[in-house]
């Protein structure tokens, strides 16, 4: 698919506040600084679009971004950041919580997990939660350049393997890098398939 417009719409905290056109969305999720914001800027090809920064916790609203007037992709503050103390990661897992609960408009969640780190507590207790919840999710693997090919395919198939002790049947998997513009056309064809199965809008 190709993205021929993308723009920002609106940020809050509020999902009751969200777009009320209902057009179907693909939200990102993660640990703070694991490339969020980085990898929508990567699929649009718009650089400053979704903000970034190399210092932990930069989004903290709910950011939606109108795709060919079709479709939303959503950039969610990252869950986790120590540095925010207790009550700063309450606030912010209430507004992620909120939104991933609340939101029928929510087609997919993409749940992005660094690919240098071996599967984090944070992370699997966070996909176990989705699983309660009945959320539907994807895994996406950030900053495949930072690893050799040996290494990264390593370290996806230990994930994938610790996955499996959870999971009956793994989600769909992206290997990524914002950095290399890696796994692009896999994602956007993805979105593509879900909004062609959901009947068109
Ligand atoms: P919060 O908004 O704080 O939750 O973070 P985020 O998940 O949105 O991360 P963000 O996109 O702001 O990126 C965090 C840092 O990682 C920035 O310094 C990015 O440049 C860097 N980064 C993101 N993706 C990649 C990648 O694919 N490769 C490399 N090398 N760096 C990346
Ligand atoms: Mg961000």
């Amino acid at each position: 698919m190709e993205i021929r417009n993308a723009s920002f719409v609106i940020s809050n905290t509020d999902v009751a506040k969200c777009p009320g056109d209902g057009l179907p969305e693909y939200a990102f999720i993660g640990r703070s600084n694991v490339g969020k914001s980085s990898l929508i800027n990567m699929l649009t090809n718009r650089k400053g679009l979704a903000m970034t920064s190399s210092m932990p916790g930069k989004t903290q609203l709910i950011n939606h971004f109108i795709i060919n007037d079709e479709w939303y992709l959503v950039d969610l503050p990252g869950y986790g950041y120590a540095q925010r103390g207790k009550v700063g990661r309450e606030n912010i897992r209430r507004i992620i919580d909120g939104y991933i609960l609340n939101r029928h408009e929510m087609t997919c969640l993409f749940v992005l997990i660094d690919c240098r780190h071996e599967p984090q507590k944070i992370d699997l207790e966070f996909l176990e939660w989705l699983g309660e919840n009945g959320i539907p999710f994807c895994i996406v693997f950030t900053k495949a350049d930072k690893l050799g090919p040996v290494r990264f395919r390593e370290n996806v198939e230990a994930y994938k393997k610790r996955l499996l002790e959870d999971w009956e049947e793994l989600p769909p998997v992206f290997c990524t890098s914002a950095e290399k513009k890696q796994g692009k056309t896999e994602l956007l064809d993805y979105i593509e398939s879900v909004n062609n199965s959901l009947g068109g809008h």
